[in-house]
């Protein structure tokens, strides 16, 4: 596939981003929640670090790794659900129980259409990251799953 691999990244970091932007706008939404999505949106904004910082250390470089064909269509698709979550966000109805749906589609979104396994690198250092970022992302949707059980019977 003749793209580069490194704007890839570069995509992959926006959308981090984006998650980071719409948990804020949730902590902001529901401020008697808002512990609850600031401490979210900063690991997402850690996860956007960590890929801009992998992007510009491969600047214009094009790795010897695979990358899915899929890959640009696949964070496509998750940047613009994102896009259309925050603009969701910003209007008054929105529900809490809408918030965690949203965000756990995001989570479950990353895990199931395998945005981890877009770049099966050759690179360790690379690997690494997108481990860390993969673990981290589970936890993210077990601690929302535990939320929405939690407080189930409170919701809205
Ligand atoms: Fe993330």
């Amino acid at each position: 596939m003749n793209i580069k691999k490194t704007s890839l990244l570069g995509h992959f970091s926006a959308n981090e981003n984006k998650i980071s932007v719409l948990y804020a706008a949730y902590s902001e939404k529901f401020p008697e929640r808002s512990d609850f999505w600031k401490r979210l949106a900063k690991d997402e904004k850690r996860h956007s670090t960590l890929l801009s910082e992998l992007d510009e250390r491969f600047n214009n470089e094009i790795l010897a790794w695979p990358i899915s064909e899929n890959a640009p269509a696949i964070l496509s698709y998750i940047g613009q659900f994102l896009d259309d979550c925050i603009m969701q966000a910003q209007s008054e109805s929105l529900k809490f129980s809408e918030a965690v749906n949203n965000a756990l589609s995001v989570e479950q979104s990353m895990i199931e259409k395998k945005n981890f396994d877009i770049f099966p690198t050759a690179n360790e250092e690379v690997k690494k990251v997108l481990e860390k970022l993969n673990r981290e992302t589970e936890g993210h949707r077990l601690c929302l799953e535990k939320y929405v059980t939690d407080i189930g019977q409170i919701f809205d």
